[in-house]
């Protein structure tokens, strides 16, 4: 353990809470779910956090010098390595800082990228991180040649060591991401082939998509009874997984898997994971899982949404919302959010890890995926338990109350399922 200790890096977070800039979240929240973040990456040994109001960011240091030393004396008594600065940062801010404060720090965006990177788990993914990874790093040469002329020393060509240099780094990352793109395009052919073979088998697809730590896996694996890495890490699941599945009603389905959506995801990272995203695009039916214990459940929700319109998913697709983590619920606002669920029409409230709700949530999806079948009002007199059982397991129950005859259930089945059903 204390081996492990000594291994590990020291790092801090630091939110700065900039006056004016627009988000709805309190920067408190935000502070946590940068620590999230950084307990997501292995290695890391997160030993404290800050929220440091920032009236106005500074072009030198971000922060004023007061701030700047008052920090550095924090992380000198704490033996910080790492400062991962949930922001962006310039180059030219990096470079200060580090200097300051005598640290490695490291902006959102480039933490994102490690915990991408350190996730990726196929050759797309991993393709698909380096791209951004270089496409970032492109950007901040702009800047940061001067540093990188002082690290590589003056070698005095015409026109300035600096600009050639810059020139050089530029040129070769180019080529790099040439090659990758190209290494992608092959990958992507061939996940295309392996999609198109799949749509000869007709079974539906239906892709699970939510914010980070919403629990997707968890209830992916639930459904599917299969193994797919779920820790309590955010982005556990950086590629797709498929895996297929019967509905209560008989149907097949492949149920996919996707990359956990975050707020503040850099442009440029949304554009690279299109493509792991693709399936989503595909999917005959979307599951929008939601963390509904979480105090920023509505503003993550937006998130999603937001970044599924930019995926291109059209406003008028097929999509369910599951309200996750019911257990977590605190057992006064439980009624009020059962409640809530039952009156919106596409939702199912549930706990992946209790198992609660999910024979509601298999018979939601055969719903969606039938449109077919029609509702039917049947009356089974009160003792009747072994064909009650039975509609129950084959068909979904929309309603059951009891009637002046007997058992009222309000049913939706198929003509197949209720040919079975009359023959029992
Ligand atoms: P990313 O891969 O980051 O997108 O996460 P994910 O949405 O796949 O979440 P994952 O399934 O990895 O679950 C995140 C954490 O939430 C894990 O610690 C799970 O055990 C926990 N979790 C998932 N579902 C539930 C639930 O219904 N109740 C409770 N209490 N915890 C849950």
């Amino acid at each position: 353990m204390e081996a492990e200790a000594r291994d590990m890096t020291r790092a801090w977070v630091l939110h700065p809470d900039v006056a004016g800039r627009e988000n709805p979240r309190p920067p408190k929240r935000q502070l946590d779910e940068a620590l999230g973040l950084a307990q997501a990456l292995p290695g890391l040994d997160v030993v404290g956090t800050t929220l440091v109001p920032l009236p106005k960011p500074r072009p030198g240091h971000l922060f004023g010098s007061g701030k700047t030393q008052e920090l550095k004396a924090l992380f000198a008594d704490n033996a910080v390595e790492l400062v991962l600065v949930d922001g962006p940062v310039t180059p030219v801010q990096q470079r200060n800082l580090e200097k300051a404060w005598n640290c490695k720090l490291l902006d959102r965006t480039s933490l994102i990228l490690e915990i991408f990177s350190d996730r990726a788990r196929t050759k797309e993914g991993v393709l698909q991180v380096e791209m951004a990874a270089l496409a970032y790093q492109r950007t901040r040469l702009v800047r940061a040649w001067t540093h990188l002329e002082r690290q590589r020393g003056a070698l005095g060509f015409v026109g300035g060591p600096g600009e050639t240099q810059i020139e050089a780094d530029r040129r070769a990352i180019d080529d790099q991401l040439i090659r990758l793109r190209r290494q992608l395009t092959k990958v992507s052919k061939t996940r295309g082939l392996h999609r198109a073979s799949r749509k000869k088998v007709p079974f539906p697809v239906v892709a699970l998509v939510g914010y980070t730590n919403a629990g997707k896996s968890t209830l992916f694996n639930r459904l599917t009874g299969a193994k797919v890495l779920a820790k309590d890490m955010l982005f556990a699941t950086l590629d797709p997984t498929m895996r297929a599945m019967e509905l209560p009603d008989g149907t097949d389905i492949i149920l996919s898997d996707t990359v956990g959506f975050i707020s503040g995801l850099p442009t440029q990272l949304v554009a690279a994971f299109r493509a792991t995203l693709e399936e989503v695009l595909d999917a005959d039916l979307v599951i929008h899982v939601r963390d509904i214990s979480h105090p920023e459940s509505e503003a993550e929700a937006e998130d999603v949404k937001q970044i599924l319109g930019d995926l291109g998913v059209p406003q008028d697709a097929a999509i369910v919302e599951v309200w996750n983590k019911l257990d977590e619920v605190p057992a006064g606002e439980r009624a009020a959010v059962l409640r809530k669920a039952e009156r919106s029409r596409d939702v199912v409230a549930l706990s992946a890890l209790t198992g609660e709700g999910l024979d509601a949530l298999a018979q939601k999806i055969a719903h969606q995926l039938a449109p077919g079948k029609q509702e039917e009002v049947l009356t089974l007199t009160f003792g009747d338990g072994r064909r009650r059982a039975w509609l129950f397991e084959h068909t979904e129950i929309l309603a059951e109350e009891p009637g002046e005859d007997g058992l009222q259930l309000r049913v939706r089945w198929s003509d197949r399922t209720k040919a079975a059903f009359c023959a029992l």
